[in-house]
């Protein structure tokens, strides 16, 4: 199979790949972390199940059937809940020996505080983890991958203050739950999507759509909830526990519309702090706090319109030393890149788009392959460059791992466009370790299983596995992308 492949996929490669000499001869370190991710609304189902409580995503689309493309949501989904061995066996077929998944945080707390632990709900991936473990497969657990507890959301979710507090008291039941076997924890999932298109606007639940506003409180109590959640871990887990614990952040990469302009050029550093150093800034540089680059953009904004302060709230000294320092690795999810310039907007924030803040368009090239969803063109070199990125302005001090990468299409099982993008993507990672020197540790494929892809539904397909929804036991099968990249995990190179 791979002999044919590698005849189907050469002639494409040439043209994407930057450099196409000598690309087999490198090979992943020996102790290179391989694994493959998922999230608890996205494969769990028994949304009502054993006590749990509900989770903002459930309430909103039981209430909002149109807000998904095919009208359906995560009640059901893979039915993890139920088939979690399934998903075990799947895993261990990779060869992978790691699996990131998310604790589905009203499963464990249904009113979202900690002074009602759901029994059913602990014990359940007290199992998972233990069934993973006992097959030799570390599970990398997220304690927040979008799903929070209606019940708290009902208080605003992340743009009350409170929220820092909720989340840290959830941190301290799972780390006293499952601290005694898991030592690899991720605090939030991608706060930029989660913040910017569920407050900022409508693309994502609780599609609060405040414009320009609520994503920032948003931004900064998750950072907050983060860094505290950290420092708990840090000073009273660890010492015992040692394991480590960091965040994922999301970037996409951006090419200049036009190499030759500076503005282009320009653009894209803007667009990069402003979606991505908001966050990383804070944690990962060696000052702390905002980019000063951003608040100055968010302060110029609010004076333009004639608001007395900035829209992005301040950190107290206390805080800033908090963040800073308060992730053992870099965790970074990448997809897709886009063409970038400025923006012909006129300034003003009252429109749901980040293009206000930032004031630079985003475009898709019109050239590059784009197998499913809109949003997802795949552009291969995009990858190295955000790693050179991350490294040169934050990766020397923490050890980059990449927590998701995949793309979607619409759910071929011989899907040879995902086997080229994982090939593709995973020679770039290679080229960024030997030859330009970043510090990549990790690599998590998006995802083990088709599943519930948010507002897309069921209809975007990113998993190496397909399941047949329509099937009682929701039987998942290998695809062609499964295959290879179980080839590469075996022999730690890209097999062509
Ligand atoms: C990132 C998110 O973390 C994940 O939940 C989502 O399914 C993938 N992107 C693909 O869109």
């Amino acid at each position: 199979v791979l002999a044919t492949l590698s005849l189907l996929c050469l002639a494409h490669e040439a043209s994407v790949l930057d450099d196409s000499s000598g690309w087999s001869n490198y090979s992943f370190p020996d102790d290179f972390i391989f694994g493959v991710s998922t999230a608890a609304y996205q494969i769990e189902g028994a949304w009502n199940e054993d006590g749990k409580g509900e989770s903002m995503w459930d309430t909103y689309l039981h209430e909002h059937p149109d807000f998904t493309a095919d009208r359906l949501n995560g009640d059901v989904a893979t039915d993890s809940y139920h088939r979690y061995m399934d998903d075990i066996q799947i895993v261990k077929d990779l060869g992978v020996k790691y699996y990131r998944l998310s604790i589905s945080w009203p499963r464990l707390l249904p009113n979202g505080t900690d002074n009602n632990v759901n029994n059913a709900g602990a014990k359940y991936y007290r199992t998972l983890f233990e069934e993973l473990i006992k097959v030799n497969i570390t599970p990398v657990v997220t304690l927040f991958h979008w799903d929070m507890p209606t019940a708290l959301m009902d208080l605003g979710g992340w743009s009350n203050p409170l929220m820092v507090d909720y989340f840290v008291d959830y941190a301290r039941v799972a780390f006293k739950l499952y601290g005694d076997i898991i030592n690899f924890w991720t605090t939030v999932n991608e706060p930029h999507q989660h913040c910017y298109n569920g407050y900022g606007s409508t693309i994502f639940v609780p599609a609060i759509n405040s414009s320009g506003v609520a994503e920032y409180l948003c931004s900064h109590y998750i950072l907050l909830g983060h860094a505290k959640a950290y420092r708990l871990y840090d000073t009273e887990f660890r010492p015992y526990q040692k394991g480590k614990i960091g965040i994922t952040l999301d970037a996409f990469w951006g090419e200049p519309k036009d190499a030759n302009k500076q503005e282009d050029r320009d653009a894209v550093e803007t667009y990069l702090q402003m979606h991505f150093g908001l966050y990383a800034h804070p944690i990962f540089s060696m000052e702390g706090d905002y980019p000063p680059f951003v608040r100055e953009r968010l302060d110029t904004y609010s004076e333009y319109e004639g608001f007395a302060r900035s829209r992005l709230p301040t950190f107290t000294e206390e805080e800033v030393k908090a963040l800073l320092g308060s992730s053992d690795f870099f965790g970074l999810n990448h997809y897709t890149t886009y063409l970038m310039s400025p923006s012909t907007m006129e300034p003003g924030w009252k429109v749901p788009s980040l293009e206000h803040d930032t004031r630079v368009k985003l475009e898709q090239h019109p050239k590059w392959p784009k197998p499913g969803a809109d949003w997802l063109t795949v552009y291969p070199p995009g990858f190295r460059k955000l790693l050179n990125w991350v490294t040169n302005k934050y990766g020397r001090n923490v050890p980059i791992i990449v927590t998701e990468n995949g793309m979607c299409d619409h759910g071929q099982i011989d899907d040879y466009e995902r086997v080229s993008y994982y090939n593709k993507y995973l020679y770039q990672l290679l080229l960024a370790i030997h030859t330009d020197g970043c510090k990549v540790e990790g690599y998590f494929a998006w995802t083990l299983m088709d599943d519930f892809e948010w507002t897309d539904g069921y209809t975007a397909k990113f998993g190496l596995y397909s399941v047949d929804f329509n099937s009682p036991n929701k039987t998942r099968t290998p695809k062609l992308s499964a295959k290879n990249y179980r080839g590469i995990v075996k022999s730690r190179r890209i097999n062509f």
